[in-house]
Parts: C-alpha cells; structure tokens; sequence
C-alpha cells in the first residue's frame, strides 16, 4: 500500500484525539483536520448572531442560515491546527468556551449542520494530505481512509485530562467537567444521523494507561504493516 492520503482517527471526548492526531501530522507532514472545531464553530456563530434559539426550534432556514454565517470564515490547515478566521481574526480560543461545549452536541445532532459541515470538510481536504479526527470521520465523512483509528479511555481517566487541561486556563469545577463529558458523549452515540462508532476496520486503542508517544509508535508501526501488505 502506498502513503494513504486521509487518515482518520475517532473516539469519544478526552480520549487522546487531537494529542495524538496532532503528533502524527508532524511525524508525516500531514495536515490536521480537527472537525470538532466546525461544529463548535456553528454553534458559536449561531450565539453570536443570536440565531441560537430560533435556528433549535427550526424557525430559520438551516441550509440558508449556515451558508449565512459561514460567509466570513476561512480556515488554514497546517500539522499542528487546524485554524478558524471569522471576519478576518481567529477564533480558536472563543470555540472553547463553555456556552459552546454546553450546545455543542445539540447542534451536531441536527441532519442539517451534519450535511453542511459534511460537504465542506470535504472540500476542504480535497487533495491534501490530511490526519482527520472527530467522531465520524472514518465512518461517514472519509469512509475511503486508507488507515482508520479508533481511540476510548476509561470515562474517569478521560475527565481528568480534560480537567487538567480546562484548570490551568480557568477556574472550573471537576464535577462541571465530567457533567458535560458525560452529556456529549451520551447525545454524540445516540443521535440518528452520524452517531459516534467504531469504523469496521479500524485500529482500537484504548489509551487509558498509554502515553500520546506509546499511541503514536503503535499506529506508526500499523501503518507500516499496512504498507507492507
Ligand atoms: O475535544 P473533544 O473531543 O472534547 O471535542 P471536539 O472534538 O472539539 O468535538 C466537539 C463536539 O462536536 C462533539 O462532542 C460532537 O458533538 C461534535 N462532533 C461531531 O459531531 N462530529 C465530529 N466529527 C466531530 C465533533
């Protein structure tokens, strides 16, 4: 087998995604594509226009309104991010905030802004070389990935990382942390369209007592036994 073009890495919140997405971009000068990041971006736009409310209850287009607030916005993909512009200034760190990761999973279950974000993620990548990471990657959005990963870790281990990594930007309560993880992680396996799964020949890691360095080699050595083959 040849370098595979997209490579998809998948799994549940906290579970080593982006960490690890990120040091295999580098290791093979791939671009990162952190898909979370889109639909954290429509829910921040929709707030900030204040069309949250009415875009839930269905009384705006979704089609329209989504092409609306996606005018402004431009993206670059580089190994280490995958950075958003909203009118000319990025807005990575506002994707973050705790309005966004409250609704964030209510939005990415509505069909629409799944087949919005869809479309664009895929014209996005287009013929780039890209570490894809989210929750449908391998399964919905890049089904034709050459090499699928699929990471989980224990809920307990997953919440004290992310709190961990929330604590040293704000003050936070542990039991905020692990209420939300646990929220998002019950709507992203249950919802109709896209739910999280695990792609029928992926590579399952479970990262619970793994480094992001240990995750690495193990999908590096992976991909060179696909390679062989
Ligand atoms: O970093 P973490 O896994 O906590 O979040 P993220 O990857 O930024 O994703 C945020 C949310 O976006 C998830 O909880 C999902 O609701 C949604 N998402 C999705 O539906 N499909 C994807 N491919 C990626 C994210």
């Amino acid at each position: 087998m040849k370098k595979p073009k997209v490579i998809t890495i998948d799994g549940p919140a906290a579970s080593g995604k982006t960490t690890v997405a990120r040091l295999l971009a580098k290791t093979l000068g791939y671009s990162l594509l952190e898909s979370g990041a889109f639909y954290r971006l429509v829910t921040c736009l929709l707030l900030k226009h204040n069309f949250y409310e009415d875009f839930i209850s269905k009384k705006l287009d979704p089609k329209d309104t989504l092409e609306k607030i996606f005018s402004s916005v431009t993206v670059k993909l580089t190994p280490e991010a995958t950075q958003i512009f909203y009118e000319g200034k990025e807005i990575n760190h506002e994707l973050r905030e705790i309005q966004v990761e409250e609704r964030v999973s209510v939005v990415a279950a509505i069909p629409e802004v799944r087949e919005f974000i869809t479309g664009f993620l895929r014209r996005l990548v287009d013929h780039r070389l890209v570490v894809a990471e989210g929750r449908d990657m391998g399964s919905v959005v890049f089904k034709e990935a050459e090499l699928k990963v699929f990471l989980t870790a224990d809920e307990q281990v997953r919440a004290e990382r992310r709190y961990k990594e929330k604590v040293e930007k704000e003050v936070l309560h542990y039991g905020t942390v692990i209420d939300n993880l646990k929220k998002r992680d019950q709507l992203d396996s249950t919802r109709k369209v896209a739910p999280l799964t695990i792609p029928e020949e992926a590579l399952v890691l479970d990262t619970s007592n793994l480094s992001p360095e240990e995750v690495l080699q193990k999908i590096l050595s992976h991909l060179e036994n696909l390679e062989k083959a």
